[in-house]
C-alpha cells in the first residue's frame, strides 16, 4: 500500500526499508566495494529502526571520508588548488538543506542535514562555515586530490525507512577542471536531486549538463506522471536530455521496491532492501 493511501486510511503498516547509493559517474579507480560498504552502513541503521535521514547521511559520510571519491576528503582541487565542497539533502516530506562552496569542512552533508529543520534551506561559502562553527561541526583542512584526468564526481545515497520516508543525500567536490567559486548541480534542487512521496532521484556527472537539463526533476516527473518505470525514466532522461558523450548517471528509489541506478559511463552503484 502506498504511503499516501496508508495515511488516508489511517493504517499502521511498515514499509520495507531500502537504500541505493552511487560513487560518481565518470572515470576513476575501481570503487564498487567502497559503495557497498556505505550501503552496509545504511542497511544496518535501517534494520535497527533508524530513520532514512540518518541512514542516508551516515552512508554519505562513509563516502565523504573515503579518499577514492570526489566528495569530502577526496574532493578534487579547483583550478586554483582549493577544495570547495557542496552537499544537499531532501526528504519526501518536503524538507531541503544544502550548502555551497564550503572549505575546511570534511563532512558538508552533516551541515546540510542540520538545515532540514531551519527556516532557511541553503547556505554558501564563509557564511555556511560560520553557521557550521556555531553548531559545532568539525572544521579541519580537507586533503583533496588532483583530478583523475576525467570528470570524477559526486556521491549520493537515497534511503527509505520503515515509516515510508525517503531521504536523499548528495555530496561533491565538483566536476574536475573548474574554477574556484563554480557551482554545480549538487546543491541545486531539481538539478542534482529531487524527491517527494512518489520517488527520490539523485544525479551525478558533469554538473553543467545536469543543471541545464533540470535532470532530477524532469526524470522524477517522467516517472510520476507517465507509465514509465524508474529505470526507463532514467534511461529516457540521460538519452533525451543529456548530450552524447557527457558523463551523467542517476539513482532512484520509490515508495516501494528496490532502488536502481543508470549511467552512460562508469558509475559504481549498489542497492539493498530489507
Ligand atoms: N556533479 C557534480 C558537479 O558537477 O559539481
Amino acid at each position: 500500500m502506498r504511503p499516501i493511501l496508508r495515511e488516508l486510511l489511517g493504517v499502521e503498516m511498515m514499509t520495507v526499508p531500502a537504500v541505493v547509493a552511487h560513487g560518481g559517474a565518470g572515470p576513476g579507480p575501481d570503487r564498487q566495494q567502497n559503495v557497498e560498504m556505505a550501503i552496509k552502513v545504511a542497511a544496518e541503521i535501517l534494520k535497527s529502526g533508524g530513520s532514512a535521514i540518518e541512514a542516508a547521511v551516515e552512508a554519505c559520510v562513509v563516502l565523504e571520508d573515503d579518499p577514492v571519491f570526489n566528495a569530502g576528503t577526496g574532493g578534487v582541487f579547483r583550478n586554483d588548488g582549493s577544495v570547495s565542497l557542496d552537499a544537499s539533502i531532501q526528504t519526501s516530506d518536503g524538507k531541503i538543506g544544502f550548502v555551497i562552496g564550503m572549505e575546511e569542512t570534511p563532512n558538508p552533508i552533516r551541515v546540510a542535514k542540520d538545515l532540514l529543520d531551519e527556516e532557511i534551506n541553503g547556505l554558501a561559502g564563509i557564511g555556511a562555515r560560520i553557521w557550521a562553527d556555531q553548531r559545532g561541526h568539525i572544521k579541519a583542512p580537507v586533503e583533496g586530490r588532483p583530478p583523475h584526468g576525467g570528470e570524477g564526481d559526486t556521491v549520493g545515497v537515497i534511503a527509505r525507512d520503515s515509516n515510508g520516508l525517503l531521504a536523499s543525500a548528495t555530496s561533491t567536490g565538483g566536476t574536475s577542471h573548474r574554477p574556484a567559486g563554480r557551482v554545480g548541480d549538487v546543491p541545486l534542487p531539481g538539478s542534482g536531486f529531487w524527491a517527494d512521496q512518489k520517488a527520490s532521484i539523485a544525479a551525478t556527472g558533469v554538473g553543467e549538463a545536469i543543471t541545464t537539463a533540470l535532470l532530477s526533476y524532469r526524470v522524477h516527473d517522467r516517472f510520476t506522471s507517465s507509465s514509465s518505470d524508474l529505470l526507463s525514466s532514467m534511461q529516457w532522461g540521460i538519452s533525451e536530455l543529456i548530450e552524447a558523450g557527457v558523463s551523467v548517471g542517476l539513482i532512484g528509489l520509490g515508495p516501494e521496491g528496490e532502488g536502481t541506478g543508470f549511467s552512460n559511463t562508469d558509475m559504481p552503484w549498489a542497492a539493498w532492501s530489507g
